[in-house]
């Protein structure tokens, strides 16, 4: 069957990657795609935000699954679209993708399902969310209600600096947007990847990332700079709480009303003294925890994507994964998260793949022969170990085989499961 696949981050290089393994694929279309992904697809010129571009291009290259990569797509009704036309999907509706687009919205089904997560107050205005404060103590955590790529959370220490970001989000001049006032969650953080078909679901994984731009955790907050797979910290018996006591009755919640979940569900957890408890969740995989699963996953991807879009989950094999540890480490461009410095050359992939690393590419373009940066997170190198010291010994190799001048990375990805042994 021909697939085509939405996005153009190390994500879908890794997902286009085991896609094109699949025996039952001709052939893979990708859009907007990225020099690396062009590797395993034929790129194709199309706005995934365009969806009669996209279900066009879909009709007239015979074109029967379609993977979508992002969330905003997700969020904005895509897949909907995409399957009025008999066209299947992997990935959420929009009403079931508001798990992620409205932070509102998961927090209220958590409250009716009796899911654990953190206490909250959804605020509409600035008197509302000044009274509202007055019930939390500090630190507390604010949140932009809809999609803001990660940079809509602050968690504040101080009274003013709450307010400050609540007027951010929904103060004078602000375009009436709802924000989140939340209780802060102790403890250490770990994400869950879930599939399922809107009944059945199997584990898909866990992983660890690495939020912030320093070594040491700190600095600001980035699309995360490195991951591991699997979360040692998420043990058997908490992932087993964590899909009893989150997911399944999420996953239950939806179906009931309606507007069943399909795809793949990942839950940010807080592994708190009281057992796991929901941060968030992303109605896509996350970026790059996709990456280390990509590397630890051994079947057929496709194979499993069908399934669960239609509906067979429950008879599929159960996805098969090494007992290998896999890492990747994230080459920024330097100014990430803030603005990047774009135009900087790369060199050295092929060395790097030479030392058994796999190199995934993100912001990238071809200029001519030459491979430049073209955005904050460039490449991912990852690689697998027998354990975690052994993964990041070997991805470090691979990023060291890299010329990149402009570029940089964390030196310390794997530092919590590494000081867990
Ligand atoms: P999010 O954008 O929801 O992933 O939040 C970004 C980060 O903020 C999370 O990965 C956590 O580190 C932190 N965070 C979010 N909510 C809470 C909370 N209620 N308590 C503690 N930390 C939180
Ligand atoms: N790495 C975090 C995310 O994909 O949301």
């Amino acid at each position: 069957m021909n697939v085509l696949l939405l996005g153009s981050g190390g994500r879908e290089h890794a997902l286009a990657w085991r896609l094109a393994q699949s025996p039952l694929l001709d052939t893979l279309y990708a859009a907007p795609g990225n020099p690396g992904i062009a590797d395993h697809a034929e790129i194709v010129d199309l706005n995934p935000a365009d969806h009669r571009g996209v279900i066009d291009f879909c009709l007239r290259h015979s074109v029967s699954f379609v993977v979508i990569g992002p969330e905003a797509p997700l969020v904005d009704g895509l897949a909907d679209n995409i399957r009025t036309m008999g066209i299947g999907v992997f990935g959420p509706g929009k009403e079931a993708a508001r798990l992620e687009g409205s932070k509102g919205f998961t927090k209220d089904l958590c409250a009716r399902a009796k899911i654990p997560t953190a206490r909250y107050a959804r605020v509409t205005s600035r008197d509302g969310a000044r009274a509202a404060l007055g019930d939390f103590t500090l630190p507390v955590v604010i949140k932009d209600d809809g999609l803001a790529a990660g940079k809509g959370v602050t968690i504040a220490t101080s009274r003013e600096e709450a307010e400050t970001a609540i007027d951010a989000i929904i103060g004078p001049g602000r375009q009436g947007g709802d924000a989140v006032i939340e209780e802060f969650l102790e403890g250490e953080e770990a994400s869950l990847f879930v599939l399922t078909d809107g009944e059945t679901i199997v584990p898909f994984g866990s992983a660890q990332d690495h939020k912030r731009v320093g070594d040491g955790d700190t600095g600001a907050n980035t699309g995360g700079m490195g991951a591991y797979s699997p979360a040692p910290v998420l043990t058997p018996e908490l992932e087993r709480r964590a899909i009893d006591e989150i997911v399944r009755p999420t996953v239950a919640a939806l179906a009931a009303a309606g507007t069943p979940f399909s795809g793949v569900l990942y839950a940010g957890l807080m592994l708190t003294a009281d057992g796991p408890k929901l941060i968030e969740y992303n109605v896509r995989f996350g970026d790059p925890e996709c990456q280390v699963l990509m590397m630890r996953f051994t079947g057929d991807l496709l194979a499993l994507m069908l399934a669960t879009e239609e509906r067979r989950l429950g008879e599929a094999p159960a996805p098969a994964f090494s007992d290998d540890v896999a890492l990747v480490v994230v080459m920024a461009a330097d100014g990430y998260p803030g603005t990047p410095q774009t135009g900087g050359a790369i060199t050295g992939l092929d060395k790097a793949e030479a030392t058994g690393a796999r190199v995934f590419q993100a912001g990238t373009i071809r200029e001519g022969e030459a491979l430049v940066a073209s955005g904050g997170r460039v490449l991912g190198v990852a690689a697998t170990g027998a354990d975690v010291r052994a993964a990041q010994a070997a991805a470090y190799r691979g990023i060291d085989a890299i010329d990149f001048p402009t570029g940089f990375c964390r030196r310390d990805i794997g530092w919590r499961a590494l000081a867990r042994d």
